[in-house]
């Protein structure tokens, strides 16, 4: 292994955690190329079928790798080191990017650095301008996690709250079930919510300090479809923008509340959100009017960097790089992962 001075430092970053196969270059810290290769076999099922999403990634990578290459104009030969996502994620899902990333470096020589995900989610940030300044709280949202992170440095993080049960992209995917819609749903329910009014309340959980719960809202929704379900069968069809506005609404309500106790808890006032729903209309715009109101700053990552991307794991693993922080060949995948 051989770690090159004076140089260009060239990184190729691979992301396969979940349903997105994605590769990027960055050069210097600045990101050249970034290439995601989206799985939509998984629609039909309401989630995402592990299995199914292990054989994509085998048949996306190579050609994803390449893509990102040949976007950046960059050679293989030419690369300092390969960052990877080690976890948290679904296991087979890890693996592919993992070995790959492996192979690849143990072929060329060059030294590896892994990169949790959640970290990457929150470093999106630095992927373009404006970018925040530590300390700087993060609530990060995904399918598979919401925290309310305290960003002290580029790879120091304290995670203040989290999810005691369902994330917040499991609501949204969950709700879109029971409404008859495709996975994932959350883009779906954002799109009928544009076009609806929040008419239909439903309560908000009461969770200690800055801890989410998201079982109980999803409990209330269906019991809600059930009870109009039966006076009128075709309640979800001619009302699905508005049920879509008014889950919506719950949601962001539950999240920037906390997040405006975590800010007044903390005295810290640049506020950021990041994973896939960020991506989110009404959480985007109910963050802008709360940071207006209070005279706080906000921080929104452009859409490419909300959701799965390389983008992001190459920010992360180019920060480690500068951290002097390698791993060896035996390092491993970790569906769970500590941040
Ligand atoms: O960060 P991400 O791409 O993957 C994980 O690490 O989980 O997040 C995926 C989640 C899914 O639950 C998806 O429904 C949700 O992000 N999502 C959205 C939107 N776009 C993606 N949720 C609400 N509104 C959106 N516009
Ligand atoms: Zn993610």
């Amino acid at each position: 292994m051989n770690v090159k001075k004076g140089e260009k430092v060239i990184i190729l970053a691979i992301e396969s955690s979940c349903d997105d196969t994605s590769a990027a270059i960055i050069i210097d810290g600045e990101i050249k190329s970034n290439r995601i290769a989206n799985q939509s076999v998984h629609e039909q099922y309401g989630g995402v079928v592990p299995e199914l999403a292990s054989r994509a990634h085998m048949a996306n990578i190579v050609p994803v790798v390449k893509s990102a290459l040949e976007d950046a104009s960059v050679h293989q030969k030419d690369l300092t080191a390969i960052g990877f996502t080690r976890g948290p994620g679904l296991l087979g899902s890890l693996i592919v990017g993992v070995s790959f990333a492996k192979s690849l470096a143990l072929g060329l020589g060059i030294p590896l650095i892994e990169v949790h995900h959640m970290n990457a989610h929150i470093l999106a940030h630095f992927a373009e301008d404006p970018k925040p300044q530590f300390p700087f709280l993060c609530l990060t949202v995904s399918g598979g996690h919401t925290q309310i992170v305290q960003v002290d440095d580029f790879l120091d993080m304290v995670i203040l709250g989290q999810t005691i049960d369902d994330a917040a992209g499991e609501a949204f995917d969950k709700t879109g079930k029971m409404l008859g819609l495709t996975y994932p749903a959350g883009p779906i329910i954002d799109k009928y919510a544009q076009d609806g009014d929040a008419i239909y309340t439903f309560t908000e959980p009461k969770v200690d300090g800055l801890n989410f719960s998201f079982s109980g809202l999803k409990t209330s929704i269906l019991h809600f479809l059930q009870k109009e379900m039966k006076k009128d069968d075709q309640f979800i069809t001619n009302n699905m923008n508005n049920i879509c506005a008014s889950v919506q609404a719950r949601i962001v309500s539950i999240l920037l509340n906390k997040l405006t106790l975590a800010a007044k808890k903390t005295g810290i006032t640049q506020l950021a959100i990041a994973g896939g729903v960020s991506a989110n209309s009404g959480l985007r715009n109910g963050l802008i009017n709360l940071c207006n109101e209070n005279g706080w700053r906000h921080f929104i990552p452009a859409f490419q960097y909300c959701t799965d991307n390389a983008g992001m794991i190459a920010v992360s693993a180019y920060q480690k790089y500068l951290a002097g922080k390698f791993v060896g060949q035996e390092v491993t995948p970790k569906a769970r992962m500590e941040m």
